[in-house]
């Protein structure tokens, strides 16, 4: 099964895929995750894409969709894949379609996480994570269960992504609108598309997603 799971910064694209990842085996697909890592290990698509993520824009179609190619092959293996945050411009859906068709194989669901805007202001400017294995947690909405302690690994160290401060996060919306919200014809004419209320409780979106990859939704 792959799907992508599509809506604006903050709808919590990121914390429902780790839960899939789990408990259903399938790899998480995250080009800001594999963004990231090429920025902190300096290499020369982390020196180019660095600036721009600190700005809230787009780093270029060519760049995401080669980074996706890499990983596709791991997925086959596993329970499918979970494209979080790709793809972002009706290119990148174009390219995906092709990377599938090449190892023959094909969407199932583009999950679409509809949000409150305003909402996510404050969700992604709480936003924390553990600095040794990624798990993402929150303020106020998603607490470690031990203070200061991760669940998944133990680790007491924890960070905040340089662009979830509110300026940026105003940037990253208007991408998104501009940019990413327009593909979604791409995938509705196809059938392909299911809408979850990203607004409820984390357990809740959880099971909306649940019953969509059952099939009884
Ligand atoms: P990326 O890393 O993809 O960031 P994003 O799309 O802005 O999404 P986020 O990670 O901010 O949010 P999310 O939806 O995963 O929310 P999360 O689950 O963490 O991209 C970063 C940058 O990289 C881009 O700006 C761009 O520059 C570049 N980039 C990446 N991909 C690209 C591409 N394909 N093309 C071009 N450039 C690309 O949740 C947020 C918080 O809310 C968490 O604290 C969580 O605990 C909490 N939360 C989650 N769900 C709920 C809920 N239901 N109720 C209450 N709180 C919740």
């Amino acid at each position: 099964m792959n799907i992508i799971l599509l809506g604006p910064p903050g709808a919590g694209k990121g914390t429902q895929a780790s839960r899939l990842v789990e408990e259903r085996g399938m790899v998480q697909l995250s080009t800001g995750d594999m963004l990231r890592a090429a920025v902190k290990a300096g290499t020369p698509v982390g020196l180019q894409a660095k600036a721009v993520m600190e700005a809230g824009e787009l780093v270029s179609d060519a760049i995401v969709s080669a980074l996706i190619g890499e990983r596709l092959d791991s997925a086959g293996a596993h329970g499918g894949a979970i494209f979080d945050g790709y793809p972002r411009t009706q290119a990148q859906a174009e390219a995906l379609d092709l990377l599938l068709d090449e190892r023959g194989e094909k969407l199932d669901y583009v999950v679409e996480l509809t949000v409150d805007e305003e909402a996510l202001v404050d969700r992604i400017t709480g936003r924390f994570t553990c600095a040794t294995c990624g798990e993402g947690y929150h303020d106020r909405y998603k607490l470690p269960k031990v203070q200061d302690t991760c669940d998944v690994c133990g680790s007491h160290e924890f960070k905040r992504r340089p662009d979830d401060n509110a300026e940026t996060v105003r940037t990253r919306m208007a991408e998104y609108r501009a940019k990413t919200a327009p593909i979604l014809p791409f995938y509705e004419t196809r059938g392909l598309v299911r809408r979850v209320d990203g607004m409820a409780p984390i357990a809740e979106v959880g099971a909306q997603i649940d019953a969509i990859l059952d099939g009884a939704a």
